[in-house]
C-alpha cells in the first residue's frame, strides 16, 4: 500500500547582519566570554536590526526555501509559522509572511511552543500533508527573542539571538516503510506544571504589556536532557531504529552542554551532531531550521541521511522528529 509522506524539498534561512559577540555584551552586563562560552557555548548571536521584525526574517528565510526547491508561492497551500515572538498579538506572523511572498489561497497560521515550535510546526504539518488535505507547507521558525529579553538581567541575557529558517514540506508517495524520505515519525509532549521556570511576565490578558523573559536556568537544563531522551526514544522505537542508524542529530540549539549530555545519554556519536549554538545562540524555534539549512548548505546533510531533530523549551514542551532528507 502507498503511504504519503512529508518530504523536505527545501531549505533556507536568515540573519540579521548585526553581531553581538560576549565581549560586546561584556561592556554592558556584568559577564565574561569564559563564563558564556563555559557555560552554554555561546560566542555571538545575530541580532535583528530596526524594521526588522520576525516576519521579516520568516519571510527571507521562505523565499530562500523556496528558491532552494526550485518553486514560488503559487506552488504553497499551507505556511506555518512557529514563534513565540510574533510582530503582533494578531494577526499572525503566518499570515504577514503570505501576504510578502504574494500567496492569496490556501491557509496560514502560528504555532506557539516556545523552543520547540519547529518540532510542533513540522509535526502539524505532517498530519495535514499525509491525510492528504494539502499538498505543500513552507514550515517555518522565526522569532526575535531580542525583544523580549531584559538586557540587564545577564542570567538570560547572554543566551538568546535573533533568526529565521524554513523547509518546504511535499506530501509525496511513499513505500510505507523507514528507507521513504519524509517525515518518519514525530512524538510531541508538553506539561503544563512547569510554566514558572521559563516564561514572559507579561501579555495582552495578564499585563497589556510585551513583558520579559524569565528563566531557572538551572531546573530547565536539569529537565532537559531527560525530555529530549525520552522523545528521541520513543521516534527509535516507533521506527525500529537506534542511534548508529542516524547520519545526524539536529537538536535545539540552547546550549552546548544540553546537546552533548543529550546525544551521550542516547549513544550518539559526536561526529554526528550539528551545532550551531556558538555562532547563533539559542534562537528558540528558529534554531533547528537554521542548524539544518547550515548543514545541507556545507554538504553535510544528503538525500537519504536519516536526520533526528528534537527540541524543549518553555510550557514546558519536547518534542522529535525523525527524517529520511
Ligand atoms: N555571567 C556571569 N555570571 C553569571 C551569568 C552571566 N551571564 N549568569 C549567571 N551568573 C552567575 C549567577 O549569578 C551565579 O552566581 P552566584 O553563584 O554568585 O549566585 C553563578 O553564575 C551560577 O549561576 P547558575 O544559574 O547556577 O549557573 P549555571 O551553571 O546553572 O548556568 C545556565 C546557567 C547557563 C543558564 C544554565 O543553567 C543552563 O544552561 N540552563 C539551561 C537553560 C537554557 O539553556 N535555557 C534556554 C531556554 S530553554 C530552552 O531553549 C530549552
Amino acid at each position: 500500500m502507498k503511504h504519503l509522506r512529508s518530504v523536505v524539498c527545501g531549505v533556507g534561512s536568515y540573519l540579521p547582519a548585526k553581531v553581538v559577540t560576549n565581549a560586546d555584551l561584556e561592556k554592558t552586563v556584568d559577564t565574561s566570554d569564559d563564563w558564556i562560552v563555559q557555560r552554554t557555548g555561546i560566542r555571538q548571536r545575530h541580532i535583528a536590526g530596526e524594521g526588522e521584525t520576525t516576519s521579516v526574517l520568516a519571510t527571507h528565510a521562505a523565499r530562500a526555501a523556496l528558491d532552494n526547491a526550485g518553486l514560488t508561492a503559487a506552488d504553497i497551500d499551507l505556511i506555518i509559522v512557529a514563534t513565540s515572538s510574533p510582530d503582533y498579538t494578531f494577526p499572525s506572523t503566518a499570515t504577514q509572511v503570505q501576504a510578502a511572498i504574494g500567496m492569496t489561497h490556501g491557509a496560514a497560521f502560528d504555532i506557539q511552543a516556545v523552543c520547540s515550535g519547529f518540532v510542533f510546526a513540522v509535526t502539524t504539518a505532517d498530519k495535514f500533508l499525509v491525510s492528504g488535505s494539502h499538498r505543500r507547507a513552507l514550515v517555518i521558525g522565526a522569532e526575535t527573542f531580542s525583544r523580549l529579553l531584559d538586557w540587564n538581567d545577564r542570567t538570560t541575557c547572554v543566551l538568546f539571538g535573533d533568526g529565521a529558517g524554513a523547509i518546504v514540506l511535499e506530501a509525496r508517495e511513499g513505500a510505507g516503510t523507514i528507507k521513504d524520505r519524509g517525515v518518519l515519525t514525530s512524538h510531541l509532549r508538553s506539561d503544563g506544571r512547569h510554566r514558572e521556570k521559563l516564561y514572559v511576565d507579561g501579555g495582552p490578558s495578564t499585563t497589556g504589556t510585551v513583558g520579559h523573559l524569565r528563566m531557572s536556568g538551572r531546573d530547565v537544563f536539569r529537565h532537559a536532557v531527560g525530555m529530549v531522551a525520552d522523545v528521541m526514544t520513543d521516534a527509535f522505537a516507533a521506527t525500529g531504529t537506534s542511534a548508529e542508524d542516524l547520519d545526524w542529530f539536529v537538536p535545539h540549539q540552547a546550549n552546548r552542554r544540553i546537546i552533548d549530555a543529550s546525544a551521550e545519554k542516547l549513544g550518539i556519536a559526536p561526529a554526528k551532531i550539528v551545532v550551531t549554538v556558538d555562532r547563533h545562540g539559542n534562537t528558540s524555534a528558529a534554531s533547528i531550521p537554521l542548524a539544518l539549512a547550515a548543514a545541507v548548505a556545507d554538504g553535510r546533510i544528503k538525500p537519504g541521511h536519516l536526520v533526528m531533530i528534537e527540541a524543549m523549551g518553555g510550557g514546558f514542551t519536547w518534542g522529535s522528529a525523525l527524517i529520511r532528507w
